[in-house]
């Protein structure tokens, strides 16, 4: 049948957790298809909160299967803590149920670290890195000497590359970096008991996919990180080492174009960033915090992985019309809009200002947005708490007018708007 996807249009945060939850309700598979357990997803149903890394959130649907696709990279210990973690919470984890890719790559205490040493090196011009070894894992991807999932099915092969990965490593920490080696053997040791662990869940991706594609199964592409802080298209170097956007499902998934249907954007009803990097509607002091919380709501703009508090902004208009357009989005949904009451006015950047000049749309891309500042429109709030509402026709006036701004500054529909972390605080429309 159809593969939708679910991408991230800004960057990252933006609720694709909660909203692969909802969808996958329709779905036979959910498969992750970049990243890794730098992604921090959120699911709430009823009483219990879910935050997964690698997993697919779909999972939490008791009829899916859960893929990981060989577009990802894997920390062996945090993948057994997490499935450890969601048997604990009643969610059935096995064989059947959750399947990697025998071409995802793994991540190593070596790519850990060497990720720690690279950023303490930049000084001031850290990325702001979740420092769970990313980008080293894909720099070893791309210079082809990176260890795939399949080597966990022989436990000697395994102990061996990655007893040469940390030789290698050390190597760099030292000379380079001036940081203490790792014991490469130990690490081997330890690592060869996690193969035996993880070898019954690698299998082919690709063709599961294939087979369920051509019969009546439908597959939800679940995105991680989002369309700013893709290694192309978003804004480089302040960005991740994968591809989150649209095209990376196909590559990550291996996975033919024919199939695609829904292409659905998500954006919180503002705009949010964690970590280093340009961001032009950013917005301070009492704004910020009334944006961000103060940490007593679970969904406050905290960081799901990392903790670090993100900075919080107007929603960019410039920025979504480009996640539009480079993700070939078909339609957007959008969260957090119960963060906006009592809220007046609201601010909307509609285009960007530099010397004297109204852009609509951005020259070169996002990479250097430090020329432009942001042209803004206003419109009015509303008072009420919108959580409880589930139809479009209760929205309070100003928030559907909200909303169909956003329609038109895009040229995209929104038929999914949430109102609240929960799997029915949502307006479909
Ligand atoms: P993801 O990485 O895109 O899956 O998003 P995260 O889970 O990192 O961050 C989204 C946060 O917002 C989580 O705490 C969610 O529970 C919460 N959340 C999602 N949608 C809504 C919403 O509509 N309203 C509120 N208040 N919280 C939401
Ligand atoms: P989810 O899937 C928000 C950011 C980091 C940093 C940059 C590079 O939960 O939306 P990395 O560790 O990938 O090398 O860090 O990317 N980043 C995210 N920000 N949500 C995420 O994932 C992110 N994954 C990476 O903060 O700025
Ligand atoms: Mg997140």
């Amino acid at each position: 049948m159809t593969l939708n996807m679910v991408i991230g249009a800004q960057w990252g945060d933006e609720g694709k957790g909660r909203v692969v939850d909802l969808l996958a309700a329709e779905a036979d598979f959910v498969a992750r298809y970049s990243g890794g357990d730098n992604a921090g997803h959120t699911v709430t149903v009823g009483e219990q909160t879910f935050k997964l890394h690698l997993i697919p959130s779909g999972v939490i649907q008791p009829h899916t299967v859960g893929l990981l696709g060989n577009g990802m990279v894997i920390n062996p210990i945090v993948l057994l803590e997490e499935m450890e973690k969601l048997r604990q919470a009643g969610v059935v984890i096995n064989p059947e149920r959750v399947r990697i890719s025998y071409a995802a790559h793994v991540i190593t205490p070596g790519h850990l670290a060497l990720d720690k040493a690279r950023e303490m090196a930049r000084g001031d011009e850290k990325i702001g890195t979740t420092q769970r070894g990313i980008g080293p894992a894909y720099n070893d991807k791309t210079a082809r000497g990176g260890i795939r999932m399949e080597t966990v099915l022989s436990q000697e092969t395994f102990a061996d590359a990655i007893e040469a990965n940390i030789e290698k490593v050390n190597r760099q920490l030292t000379s380079l970096y001036g940081t203490p080696p790792l014991d490469a053997h130990a690490v081997a040791q330890e690592y060869a008991g996690y193969a035996r662990t993880l070898a019954p869940y690698v299998g082919d991706v690709s063709g599961m996919l294939a087979e369920a594609l051509e019969s009546d199964q439908s597959v939800l592409a679940e995105g991680a990180q989002g369309t700013l802080l893709d290694l192309d298209h978003g804004t480089y170097p302040f960005v991740t080492s994968s591809t989150p956007t649209a095209p990376g499902v196909l590559v990550g998934l291996g996975v033919g174009v024919g199939k695609v249907g829904r292409v659905l954007g998500v954006t919180k009803a503002f705009q949010t960033r964690v970590g280093e990097g340009p961001f032009p509607t950013e917005v301070f002091g009492d704004a910020a915090i009334r944006l961000r919380g103060t940490g007593e709501n679970p969904w406050d703009e905290f960081g799901t992985t990392t903790g670090r508090p993100r900075r919080v902004g107007w929603l960019d208009g410039v920025l979504l019309r480009y996640a539009a357009r480079v993700n070939g989005l078909t339609e957007l949904v959008i969260t957090k809009l119960d963060i906006l009451s009592a809220l007046d006015p609201l601010r909307i950047c509609t285009g960007y200002r530099v010397n004297g000049d109204r852009l609509e749309n951005l020259p070169l891309g996002p990479s250097d947005l430090s020329p432009f500042e942001p042209v803004y429109e206003e419109l009015p709030g509303w008072e009420e708490d919108i959580m409880g509402v589930q139809a479009w026709e209760n929205l309070p006036p100003q928030a559907r007018a909200y909303i169909q701004r956003i329609e038109e500054l895009v040229g995209l529909p929104v038929n999914l708007i949430s109102v609240g972390p929960e799997r029915d605080q949502i307006v479909q429309r």
